[in-house]
């Protein structure tokens, strides 16, 4: 396992976080990935490494397109709204990207053009026709979620570009069996045309030589070689779209999201050079290490597709892939569409909880490849217990002695036991974020704060300052030091709250900047101590069942909304299509107008009598006077719906419907025919 001992190096080191797609709010599912990122960096940093850390909104792709049509605004418009929310978000919650782009900024573009051509040069893409969904009503191809219908590996329902309900493959253009269109409903139907395929198959040898040695969490590597051994298939990069990067020398094709959304970690890398003065050439063309945090669901396109292209494109591969878990909330299955989702801002800022305390938690709560549950009784356990109740405690109770009997740090000296112990800890961190074992880190942070609460406890020193001050000086000037590591120790996990507990040590440079060997340095002596903050505060159990309650009504409306849909799509269904007997119940025949007369006070009806071949000519009432005079009508072969229920118009009682377009154009036979005729 790679260890933080492998930092600080001189290379240029970058990290990089999966981009947020701009179509929806933040949620705690996207935290997982970034909170761990941002320690890590922030770990690094304290180790002397220098770090660029990017990120950006990910703009292209067929759902943003969907969701903005269905607002009735243009993409362009939905997606600044989701990156400035984005951006809020990431502050607020302490992830300090160095640069925080979007894939939709002119110098995206450029780069994903720039490799895409490259590729081509290189022989790495060609064309292929081949058979793409259709919806012949919308007159138009149908891209990914455009499209939806089975899944041709498992037959389970699926979307156009992912087998999302069942075996959850990724499916290529033109595999979906029995499509239908997601615009009009109505079944589509395969045309060609042709596209441009990456060729993957081609980068075989130099996956399986190279995803052996790719650092990172064993998860991704594991499943990536596992995929390798299996199929390659090229890889079709081209969309019929107009919103995205478009593709070189055709219109109306664009590139696939898949491709100009990591090409952002490239272009914000530059972005980033252009602001500092760095040098993005050194980290993407040089020797390098490269780190992507991404979530499990998208190892394939970061382990497989993505080295290849830069591979291809003659870019420098990335060094590390670290995937984390997926996220449960309440120990059910994460979904926006069931409610079981915990949105940042609404159901966590917003309530006034601290980001640090979020950020602990999905910190401290599993190994970061297992599957985390998000759940509001395990969030106030663990803040009550383990923030309140020891690294709280221990940081307040030691600071409030120290500042009540001493006012200052005492001059005595540390003992080698505590120092030795401090010594342990930063290891033991150090080297579980090198390993990407977030818990492990914290958990060794806490053994270091649960022995100070001990070692506080035992010593007694309130018994002591009265018996022994000199004794006391020595115990006090431990805990201040254990005190002081523990905060340089939580800083990359809690930076807020660990700035402040810094400041009431008296310590005025930001403990951001200070590195772990400065735990090791004895805290000097005479250095006044300010009254300590109450850090934490207990989250009482109606605070609790409050959230609770925000999120099962949450699910419950996700229920209902879901039942509407059913019912809805039934009734659609129901009124979609008919069956043949339901037509065979319509009574058509054809007639001939014998009177026309206009009904007062309507403007489009008239009044007709028309001879369907029976004794009585049946009364008809039609909506066509703003097509026809009477006089026209007279005479006229019409189609009518013989067996329609008889309904009163302006107190005339129709007993038949005649058939006509929805402008009101009449359908007439081609060549006269027997009044009563039957049409089938
Ligand atoms: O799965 C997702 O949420 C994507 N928006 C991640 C893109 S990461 C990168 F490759 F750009
Ligand atoms: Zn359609």
């Amino acid at each position: 396992m790679p260890l933080v001992s492998d930092f600080p190096v001189e290379k240029p080191v970058l990290v990089t976080c999966g981009l947020p797609y701009a179509n929806g709010r933040c949620h705690i599912g996207h935290l997982r990935t970034y909170v761990p990122a941002d320690i890590f960096v922030r770990t690094l940093r304290k180790q002397g490494q220098e770090v660029v850390f990017v990120c950006g909104s990910d703009t292209h792709g067929t759902p943003i397109v969907m969701n903005a049509e269905e607002l009735g605004i243009l993409p362009g418009e939905l997606v600044e709204m989701y990156h400035a929310h984005f951006d809020e978000i990431f502050r607020r919650m302490g992830v300090e990207f160095d640069y925080f782009g979007t894939t939709d900024a002119p110098s995206n573009h450029h780069r994903t053009l720039q490799i895409v051509e490259a590729l081509i040069e290189a022989g790495h893409v060609y064309p292929r026709r081949i058979e793409l969904a259709y919806c012949p009503r919308c007159d138009r191809f149908l891209p990914d979620r455009y499209v939806e219908g089975r899944c041709p590996y498992c037959g389970v329902r699926a979307r156009g570009d992912e087998c999302d309900q069942g075996c959850g493959k990724h499916l290529e253009p033109g595999e979906i069996r029995d499509p239908v269109c997601k615009i009009c409903g109505r079944e589509a139907e395969y045309r060609t045309q042709e596209h441009f395929f990456f060729r993957l198959s081609r980068f075989k040898d130099f996956l399986l030589q190279y995803l052996p040695g790719l650092r990172g969490t064993s998860n991704a590597r594991n499943y990536a070689i596992e995929w390798v051994n299996q199929e390659l298939r090229d890889w079709c990069i081209t969309r019929n779209m107009e919103w995205g990067v478009s593709f070189p020398g055709h219109e109306g094709l664009v590139v696939y999201v898949w491709v100009d959304a990591p090409i952002g970690y490239i272009s914000f890398t530059e972005e980033w050079a252009k602001r500092t003065g760095g040098d993005w050439e050194a980290i993407w063309r040089g020797d390098s290490r490269i780190i992507h945090f991404i979530g499990l669901d998208i190892v394939y396109h970061h382990c497989i597709f993505w080295p290849a292209i830069l591979k291809g494109a003659g870019y420098t591969v990335p060094w590390a892939v670290v995937a984390s878990g997926m996220v449960k909330i309440e120990d059910k299955k994460f979904s926006k569409s069931r409610g079981y989702i915990v949105w940042v801002d609404e159901d966590y800022l917003a309530h006034g909880f601290h980001p640090d305390l979020l950020r602990y938690y999905l910190a401290s709560y599993t190994s970061h490849t297992k599957e985390l549950n998000f759940s509001w009784k395990i969030f106030q356990e663990k803040v009550n217990k383990e923030l309140v109740g020891s690294l709280g405690n221990f940081l307040y109770r030691t600071t409030l002695f120290a500042y009540k009997n001493f006012k200052e740090v005492p001059m005595a000296a540390v003992s080698s036991e505590v120092m030795d112990r401090i010594g342990q800890a930063i290891d033991e961190f150090t080297e579980s974020i090198g390993g990407y074992e977030f818990k492990r880190a914290v958990d060794s942070a806490m053994t270091l704060s649960d022995f100070g609460n001990t070692y506080f406890q035992s010593m007694e020193p309130w018994k002591l300052v009265k018996t022994n001050r000199e004794a006391c000086a020595g115990v006090i000037k431990d805990c201040l030091q254990i005190a002081k590591a523990l905060i340089v120790l939580f800083d990359p996990v809690m930076p807020g709250l660990m700035e402040v507990a810094w400041r009431d040590l008296g310590l005025r440079e930001s403990v951001h900047t200070v590195s772990y060997d400065e735990a090791l340095v004895e805290l000097e002596g005479g250095r006044p101590i300010l009254k300590p903050e109450i850090l934490f505060n207990k989250i009482d159990d109606e605070k609790i069942e409050e959230m609770e309650r925000i999120l099962s009504k949450r699910i419950i409306e996700a229920v209902e909304k879901e039942m509407k849909n059913k019912k809805d799509g039934e009734e659609r269904g129901r009124s979609d299509s008919i069956t043949l007997d339901e037509f065979e119940r319509l009574d058509l025949r054809i007639g001939t107008v014998k009177e026309a007369t206009s009904i007062k006070g309507s403007e489009k009806l008239l009044k007709l009598t028309v001879d369907l071949g029976e004794t009585i000519p049946r009364v008809i009432v039609a909506g066509i006077r703003e097509h026809y005079t009477p006089e026209e009508l007279l005479e006229r072969q019409v189609l009518v719906v013989a067996n329609m229920e008889p309904a009163k118009l302006f107190g005339v009682e129709s007993q038949g419907m005649l058939l006509a377009t929805e402008n009101g154009v009449l359908l007439e036979p081609d060549e006269p025919v027997k009044n009563g005729v039957k049409v089938k």
